[in-house]
């Protein structure tokens, strides 16, 4: 009961990537979008128009990627189909994706490196 608010902070932030979404994404990926993306940190895209996953996830953001795979974010792609996506889904993929940015790291996340940690207070 004590960390009930910490539960329900998780369940009420949208933006954040969880394991079980990147899961369901993989498996939405492998069925929906493996036959053009590249959907695996490493290899070449089926189709070679299409941009691979790994660099998808370099180029956008979780909420950026989310809400353009909800829009349809083949509105000014002709190759693409129009995905017709609950916003559950559109999370998932999205999360999958941006896990396989380069060193398995979230954009929205500080690079390491980038920005030192905060020291713990004593
Ligand atoms: C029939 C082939 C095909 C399938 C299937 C497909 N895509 Fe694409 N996708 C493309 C192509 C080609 C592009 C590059 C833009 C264009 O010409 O349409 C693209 C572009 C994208 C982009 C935009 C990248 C950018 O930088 O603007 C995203 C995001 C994306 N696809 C995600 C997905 C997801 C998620 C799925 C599965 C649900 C999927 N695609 C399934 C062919 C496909």
């Amino acid at each position: 009961m004590k960390y009930l608010w910490l539960l329900l902070f998780f369940i009420g932030t949208p933006a954040a990537a969880d394991d079980a979404a990147v899961a369901r994404g993989k498996a939405l990926a492998e069925v929906n979008c493996a036959s053009c993306h590249a959907i695996e940190a490493a290899g070449a895209s089926p189709l070679a128009a299409a941009p691979r996953f790994p660099d998808i996830a370099v180029s956008f953001d979780l909420a950026d990627l989310e809400d353009s795979l909800n829009e349809g974010v083949a509105a000014d792609h002709t190759i693409m189909p129009d995905w017709q996506m609950t916003s559950e889904q559109a999370h998932a993929l999205a999360s999958y994706i941006i896990s396989l940015a380069p060193g398995g790291k979230l954009k929205s996340e500080a690079v390491p490196g980038a920005q030192p940690d905060l020291a713990a207070a004593p």
